[in-house]
């Protein structure tokens, strides 16, 4: 290959990386949904040479604009959403982003979707993601854990999933 067919062929890549910037926002308050964005990180990093950014949801408002992709997670704490994930899903203005997102739970998976997430899409109307699922939570109580319901492996097949998303 000449030598200026392989720098077009460089840049095309970096544009390529450009193309897919990708931000993990999450909120974790027993580490649960933190080690999943990990993983998901880990994932379209390796596999798919996806450029990511993994950030805790604070109160203050976070900066979408410059992603192509935004996949948020939370865990479930009584009968709630983490409260700074639900804030940032319903005041967000998502439009023209890929959006996925996760929770992490010890109850059914229809059930947090109906009770937790549901009423968050019908109230943002920017927010239309092109997926969701739930994962297996941890429970832990007074240090000791109550239920371990970590399912790593699920959360591996949903990354590559969005994975090949990203870079179609
Ligand atoms: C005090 C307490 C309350 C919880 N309440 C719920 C609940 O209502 N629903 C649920 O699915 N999990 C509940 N859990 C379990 C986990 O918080 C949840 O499944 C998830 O793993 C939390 O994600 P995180 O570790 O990222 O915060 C509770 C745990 C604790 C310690």
């Amino acid at each position: 290959m000449t030598d200026w067919v392989q720098s077009l062929q460089t840049l095309f890549e970096k544009v390529d990386y450009m193309n897919n910037t990708t931000l993990i926002a999450f909120a974790s308050k027993g580490g649960v949904t933190e080690e999943y964005a990990s993983i998901i990180a880990d994932v379209l990093r390796e596999k798919f040479e996806v450029y990511v950014d993994v950030v805790k949801i604070k109160r203050d408002p976070l900066d979408v604009s410059v992603y192509h992709n935004v996949i948020v997670g939370s865990g479930i704490r009584m009968f709630r959403m983490h409260s700074e994930v639900r804030i940032f899903l319903e005041n967000t203005n998502f439009s023209n982003k890929r959006v996925a997102i996760f929770l992490s739970s010890v109850e059914p998976e229809e059930d947090v979707i109906k009770k937790y997430l549901k009423p968050i899409l019908e109230k943002n109307p920017h927010l239309k993601p092109i997926a969701t699922n739930v994962f297996g939570g941890r429970m832990k109580i007074f240090g000791k854990t109550a239920a371990d319901m970590r399912e790593p492996d699920k959360v591996k097949t949903w990354a590559e999933e969005l994975g090949r998303k990203f870079i179609n």
